[in-house]
């Protein structure tokens, strides 16, 4: 039988299908089957020094990141995590670890495994250009319930203040400059901001930390265990109050 149009179009879809399957193959084990290939290996940050790429170049090749995390970095649904002003250390290890198999996702494992060094550094970089997502101005929002245990934490159920390595009110550890603000860290380029971001981002990564689906990385080794002290209903609060607008 000749090929025709029709079958030809169904072995590209089936080509492209392979290609997919490939792709997700490259993302860590979740299953425990026999053809499960290797799990990733464990990614030490600890050392991880500043990144630095062209946002230029980065702006140029972000139009297919855009058609999710929007055209200035802020996510068109909220399941999409904004992007803008992240720190462009803590975007590039994520990429990084996306593409290493590290962290699992099944849109963003693919996506990642398409990007070269310097594209990955590039499009950190344009990323962390851009103008922080929307927010609530400081003390705004300190009578949600989520801001007390963000800024002070609860010591008796071994729960850290948030702010310690988030800066106060989720601004970024860069940023306890501001007034009454205060970080014991230095600025520290691969912990995350987080205000503004997308709550329900934010509740799935901190249930990601506790069940340790997002793991292997020493600074996911961190949220881990700080994921580990919260209940469902503190990890609500939590996201409520760093996404208050
Ligand atoms: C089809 C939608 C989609 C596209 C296109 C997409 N992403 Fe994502 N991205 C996601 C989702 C969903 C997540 C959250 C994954 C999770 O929950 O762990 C994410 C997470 C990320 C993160 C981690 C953010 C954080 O706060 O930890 C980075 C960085 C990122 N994407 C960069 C990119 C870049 C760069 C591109 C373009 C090359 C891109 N994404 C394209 C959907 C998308
Ligand atoms: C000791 C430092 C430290 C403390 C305390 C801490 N974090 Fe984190 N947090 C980190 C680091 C480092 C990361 C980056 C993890 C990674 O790369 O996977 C992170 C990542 C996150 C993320 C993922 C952000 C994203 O864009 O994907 C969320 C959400 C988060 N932390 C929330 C919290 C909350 C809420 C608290 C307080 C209950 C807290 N953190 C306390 C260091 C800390």
């Amino acid at each position: 039988m000749r090929p025709t149009k029709r079958s030809a179009c169904a072995a590209a879809i089936a080509v492209a299908g392979i290609a997919l399957a490939l792709a997700a193959a490259d993302a860590p084990a979740s299953g425990d089957g026999a053809t499960a290939p290797k799990g990733p290996s464990f990614l030490d940050l600890r050392r991880q020094p500043p990144v630095t790429g062209d946002p230029q170049a980065g702006k140029a090749s972000s139009a297919v990141c855009s058609a999710c995390h929007g055209e200035r970095g802020i996510g068109i649904a909220a399941n999409f995590p904004n992007l803008a002003a992240q720190p462009a250390t803590y975007l590039y290890v994520q990429l990084a670890s996306f593409k290493g198999g590290q962290r699992s996702d099944p849109i963003m494992g693919p996506m990642a495994a398409s990007l070269g060094e310097a594209d990955m550094r590039n499009l950190a970089a344009y990323y962390a250009s851009l103008p922080s997502p929307p927010a609530a101005e400081p003390g705004a929002t300190g009578d949600l319930p989520g801001g007390a245990l963000f800024n002070g934490g609860d010591p008796a159920r071994g729960i850290p203040p948030c702010a310690g390595c988030h800066g106060q009110d989720g601004r970024g550890p860069a940023s306890g400059g501001e007034a009454g603000a205060a970080t014991p860290h230095p600025p520290w380029p691969t912990v995350p901001r987080l205000r503004g971001q997308s709550g329900v981002y934010v509740a799935k990564a901190l249930h990601d930390f506790k069940s340790g689906a997002r793991g292997n990385t020493s600074n996911a080794a961190i949220m881990h265990g700080v994921a580990g002290t919260l209940e469902d209903a503190d990890i609500q609060s939590l996201a409520d109050f760093v996404a208050a607008k």
